[in-house]
């Protein structure tokens, strides 16, 4: 099939994949209690207040699937949603600053470490940067963490819809050069705004691309007559 081809076959997988049913099964607030590993996860993670539920939200077309708040601190476990019975999707705490104790942050942070370092199912890593600050020093901690235990992941950049566009430009040239020799870092960066639904199509696509190469059984796509 002509590259172009594929790339539309993704798309349109991604699309369906998607429009599946997404279900929350679990909350997790200890390494202990984590679900037992099986099928492939993909994790959202990023400082607190990044958009990550947003993003959760915006991809499986759900406004309330994942709870989102203006204050930094929303999220306080690592919260399991099954995508349409194919893969499973797990949006993080936040790490750096968040409107509770330290204590708590501590604790989440500990937490966060562990599920990344230990999850032999966690295909990738979603890590998520704010597109008004960029890479912030608390990133590169968990980016060490992710090239050391070499667990791959993808930058994507939230609340696209907020810079001016010579801004953002500054800030996606910024971003490939902190992850250019990142040893686990998936060169390609996307660019996302849950709000304008910037970039969820091509999100959705990339990971229909993963999955499909790991071998999972995306939604068919019928194939399209000779010059339709
Ligand atoms: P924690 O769970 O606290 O770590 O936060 P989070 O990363 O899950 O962020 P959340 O999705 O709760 O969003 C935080 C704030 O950012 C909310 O006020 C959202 O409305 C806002 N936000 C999320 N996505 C976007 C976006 O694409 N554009 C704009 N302008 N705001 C956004
Ligand atoms: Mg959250």
């Amino acid at each position: 099939m002509a590259e172009h081809d594929q790339d539309e076959t993704l798309a349109e997988a991604g699309r369906k994949l998607f429009a599946r049913e997404a279900r929350f099964t679990a909350a997790v607030d200890k390494v202990e209690r984590l679900p037992p590993m099986s099928g492939l996860e993909i994790a959202f993670a990023g400082r607190s207040n990044v958009g990550k539920s947003s993003l959760v939200n915006a991809l499986t077309g759900r406004n309330a699937l994942a709870r989102t708040s203006h204050t930094p601190g929303r999220t306080q476990e690592l919260i399991f949603f099954d995508v349409g019975s194919t893969f499973t999707l797990v949006d993080m705490p936040g790490y750096g600053y968040a409107a509770v104790g330290k204590e708590k942050v501590r604790a989440w942070t500990q937490l966060i470490r562990d599920y990344l370092r230990g999850r032999s199912n966690l295909v990738r890593v979603l890590l998520l940067i704010d597109s008004r600050h960029g890479v912030k020093q608390n990133d590169e901690e968990i980016l060490d963490l992710l090239d050391k235990a070499a667990v791959p992941y993808q930058i994507v950049l939230t609340k696209a819809d907020v810079p001016k566009k010579a801004e953002l430009d500054a800030v996606i040239e910024a971003t490939r050069a902190a992850i250019a020799r990142r040893p686990a870092a998936f060169p390609e960066i996307v660019v996302t705004s849950s709000r304008a639904k910037d970039g969820i199509a091509d999100l959705r696509t990339a990971i229909a691309r993963l999955l499909s190469e790991r071998g999972v059984a995306l939604p068919t796509v019928e194939p399209r007559g000779e010059g339709a």
